[in-house]
């Protein structure tokens, strides 16, 4: 932190920065970039009757549970990245789904101990143990101003009235037709008569909204306990999940201390395990940093970025998990000695095979989850990335709830050491265990420059982490938020040992620079991400935001009501 002094001046304070300008301390403005723009405005309609940032993000993630049910939900959880502007006090909301009670380490293999598939990602069995009602309580009672039933009456006058349906709801409703119609009470809210509704179409979702209001009511107890929570067990075990009415009520989230590190001058801050996305990435970049303190020419760039994220997911394979349940090297996978050492076994002129790297070990993860930032006029923050797994999750709805349930399960390894369905292969770290957190690559970020604070966050599955990554390589860069969420992507894993990129990098200078060093790369054959970033540049007193194009969401700065 490049702070001097920070003093007050006729109202407003101001904060006297290593470059010498003042600059005022807070941003004036709100902003809001979400994945829908009805979720958008669920943020603004609770920041303009006098909520902060906190508040607003519990509204837009309600929101977004009702107009993107195929990315996250009241059956899903996720990672709140919250930064404090009066104290400056940061932290993590850890409201990922645990383990079922009776979940074990073999629960997804037949009697020859081979993985079934279906059973890991569709319908009740794939379903963990839901944290984000629980999120919304704490979030209301530790952080936020105003009671739930103010933040979230923006979400259940939408889940009321419904949403229209429009092509990127289409195409996510495609993708699991098959899965949705397996369950009645699914089929009937998201889906025509079994069919992928037409653009225009409604989805109204009364249980929906009957068991948010139910939340407002009564907080956490109004899902985890009581008329709702008996429905969602009774629902599960009855289409032949292990679900328990303690499993529920025993749920808590956990606050968690960020991943905090270093690059070009910004202090990035990012979610902790059980995500791996902040060591991940801060070990990719630390990797960087050894090469000119990461201010690398344009030829070697790409190939520094592929070999650093090569090694840092090779780690996150070998190591990470739930940290209430393993214990992780983090201190030295983040510390600079390491990624000397990592940085060291990089050949400037060749890719390295994976296969050099050791151990072939990764993990496989879903590709559907949503990501918003929220920044208020005072300054304080949200980075909240949040997720079902794959598009609908499990597909499974319990019925008279309307909450359809993650398949989170299939995001633990469940077969440690043996290949599953894709080739791949876990790590015992990550192996089933009645009330464990399976490790994430859910990856919200904030990174102040001093001069400037940037935040951002994506979905993406396992490539979550670069996209952030590259991210934060734009805003260390100077470049504006719009080229942040906008840039052609590319991401390497450690296995499958290649370069996996949007068409667009395939004709680009960078992807030929990586084939002549003996990269595979390969396309993904479809633009991948939804960014939602918020950038607050101190020094000229400006707040600007961006959200992805290739999705449908929005971005809103603007000036909040006077209260
Ligand atoms: N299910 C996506 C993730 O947690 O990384």
């Amino acid at each position: 932190m490049r702070w001097l002094i920070a003093f007050s001046l006729l109202f407003t304070v101001v904060t006297v920065q290593a470059d010498g300008g003042p600059h005022p301390d807070t941003p004036g403005k709100a902003a809001i970039a979400s994945a829908h723009p009805l979720a958008t405005a669920a943020g603004f309609e609770i920041l303009d009757q006098g909520g902060n940032a906190f508040d607003a993000a519990i509204a837009v993630a309600a929101a977004l549970a009702v107009v993107e049910p195929y990315s996250s939900g009241m059956g899903g959880g996720g990672f709140w990245l919250l930064h404090r502007h009066k104290d400056g006090f940061e932290t993590m909301v850890d409201a990922r789904e645990k383990a079922p009670g009776a979940a074990s380490a073999t629960m997804y293999q037949d009697k020859d101990g081979k993985v079934v598939r279906d059973r890991a990602i569709n319908g009740p069995l794939a379903a963990g143990i839901p944290g984000q009602a629980a999120a919304f309580d704490y979030m209301a009672r530790h952080y936020g101003k105003l009671p739930l039933k103010t933040s979230l009456a923006p979400a259940i006058r939408l889940a009321e009235q419904g949403f229209e349906v429009e092509d990127h709801y289409r195409t996510l409703t495609g993708y699991r037709v098959d899965v949705l119609n397996r369950y009645p009470a699914a089929a009937r809210v998201f889906l025509d008569h079994g069919k992928v509704p037409d653009a225009g179409y409604r989805v109204r979702q009364p249980d929906l909204a009957k068991v948010l209001q139910a939340i407002a009511d009564k907080g956490r107890a109004g899902f985890y306990q009581g008329p709702v929570a008996s429905k969602l067990v009774k629902g599960v075990r009855a289409a032949g999940g292990i679900w328990t009415l303690q499993d529920l009520n025993n749920y808590q989230v956990k606050e968690r201390k960020p991943i905090v590190g270093h690059f070009r001058g910004g202090r990035v801050v990012s979610a902790a395990p059980p995500s791996s996305g902040g060591i991940v990435m801060l070990e990719a970049l630390n990797i960087l940093s050894q090469f000119n303190g990461g201010e690398i020419s344009e030829d070697l760039l790409p190939h520094l970025t592929v070999e650093a994220m090569r090694r840092a997911y090779q780690d996150r394979a070998r190591y990470l998990g739930d940290p209430d349940f393993v214990d992780m090297p983090v201190d030295k996978l983040l510390s600079d000695s390491y990624a000397k050492q990592r940085a060291a076994s990089i050949d400037l002129d060749h890719a390295t095979p994976s296969s050099d790297l050791g151990k072939p070990i990764t993990v496989q993860e879903g590709h559907h989850t949503t990501h918003f930032s929220v920044l208020d006029q005072d300054g304080n923050v949200v980075s909240t990335t949040m997720s079902v797994n794959l598009p609908f999750g499990s597909g499974f709805m319990p019925a008279g709830t309307g909450v359809i349930l993650n398949d989170e399960m299939d995001d633990f390894s469940s077969k440690p050491g043996s290949p599953n369905a894709y080739g791949l292969v876990g790590s015992h770290a990550n192996a089933i265990a009645p009330g464990k957190r399976p490790l994430s690559s859910m990856s919200p970020t904030f990174v102040d420059f001093g001069d400037r604070l940037a935040i951002l966050g994506t979905p993406g599955g396992s490539r979550i982490i670069s996209m952030v990554m590259l991210g934060v390589m734009e805003a260390a860069n100077g470049k504006p938020v719009d080229d942040w969420v906008s840039r052609v992507r590319f991401h390497n894993q450690y296995l499958p040992d290649e370069v996996q990129a949007e068409p667009a990098f395939m004709d680009t200078a960078a992807a030929k620079s990586l084939r002549l060093r003996g990269d595979k790369v390969v396309s993904v054959g479809r633009r991948y991400g939804n960014m939602q970033a918020i950038l607050w540049d101190r020094k000229h007193h400006a707040v600007t935001a961006a959200s992805d194009p290739r999705g449908i969401g929005h971005a809103t700065v603007r000036a909040v009501q006077p209260r």
